[in-house]
């Protein structure tokens, strides 16, 4: 994983923990003010002075996230890219890193913002990186983009880095305690954090049924399901996903996360190809596959090597 900042972005674990519950709150002189999402801008300010400065708290130094994302907008506007009457919704998609289950609006501090933005070129990327303090990273892409079925390896997913770096940490919660996913953005799907995941609440389910089991986390991407199992009671656990970018921030996040090494196997296969290489038997098969694919094929070729097959 490539860092672009000026600092590391794979920060230490303790790093990320020890400031988490305050990193997006305001202080008490921060501005209370907010934008209205789906009035033009330029009816709730004069876009011309908007600035780096606009909403900032002098104290802290964080701005709202509506001030952040009309500082972007105004820049885009002045590059042609946004008419002069959309509002702040328009802007695209705010990634903010470290990423989890928000409450309330965040108040930003520099270098928390991934932006995902469709219509966007790279000289005007550089501008919002350059101007915009709290933007590490500008993406090229639009996150309604579905992914389709993935059988070749070459055929994966990639938005466009612009600008800055796409280096972000999403912290997903969990009974066992915070996941951290690192993930580059540009080169993996985008999931939020959710406050209480389906998708590890199902996975707990079925581990609670075992003592140690042995689990392969056949589509693992960046790793979520495979690292809490291993953190929760899973003896061994084998990683595969067809896409060599999120092998390469699996690797990453089992080092953050701190799982001993003796406790996995990674491959980089298709899961067909897996499910015919390995020929040990496993207790748990998890196919956790994009949105609307259908996975009947996924479940057959799973059973060959895995006693019980679970779609998450
Ligand atoms: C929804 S994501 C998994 C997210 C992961 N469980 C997590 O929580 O971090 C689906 C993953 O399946 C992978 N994938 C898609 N088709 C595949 C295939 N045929 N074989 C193996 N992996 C595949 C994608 O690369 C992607 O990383
Ligand atoms: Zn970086
Ligand atoms: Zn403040």
């Amino acid at each position: 994983m490539k860092c672009h900042c000026k600092k590391s972005c794979i920060d230490s674990k303790e790093d990320v923990l020890d400031n988490i519950k305050e990193l997006y709150l305001p202080c008490e002189e921060c501005t209370t003010k907010r934008l209205k999402k789906s009035l033009p801008l330029s009816r709730q300010v004069k876009t011309e002075k908007i600035t780096a400065d606009y909403g900032l708290c002098s104290k802290c130094k964080k701005r709202n996230i509506d001030h952040v994302m009309a500082h972007i907008l105004k820049i885009l506007m002045d590059n042609n890219l946004q008419s002069s009457t959309a509002s702040i919704r328009k802007t695209g998609t705010p990634l903010i890193t470290p990423g989890m289950y928000l409450e309330r609006q965040p108040f930003l501090s520099e270098n928390t913002l991934v932006m995902l933005i469709d219509n966007i070129d790279k000289k005007t990327a550089r501008i919002i990186f350059e101007e915009v303090p709290e933007v590490k990273g500008v993406l090229k892409g639009n996150i309604n983009d579905t992914v389709g079925q993935i059988t070749e390896k070459d055929n994966v997913y990639n938005y466009e880095l612009l600008a800055g770096c796409d280096i972000r940490c999403d912290v997903q919660d969990s009974d066992m305690g915070q996941v951290l996913v690192y993930k580059q953005q540009s080169k993996i799907h985008v999931e939020y954090p959710k406050p209480e995941s389906p998708k590890i609440l199902e996975v707990k389910q079925e581990l609670e049924k075992y003592d140690a089991p042995t689990v392969v986390d056949a589509m693992c991407g960046p790793g979520t399901l495979g690292i809490y199992a291993l953190k929760r009671n899973a003896k061994k656990v084998i990683f595969n996903d067809v896409n060599e970018n999120a092998i390469d921030n699996l690797k990453v996040n089992l080092e953050i996360n701190r799982i001993d090494a003796a406790g996995y196997e990674i491959y980089n296969e298709t899961l067909e190809e897996l499910a015919n290489s390995l020929d040990a038997k496993y207790d748990l098969g998890l196919i956790d596959a994009f949105p609307d694919i259908d996975t009947t094929e996924y479940e057959k070729q799973l059973k060959k090597i895995c006693e019980r097959v679970v779609i998450i």
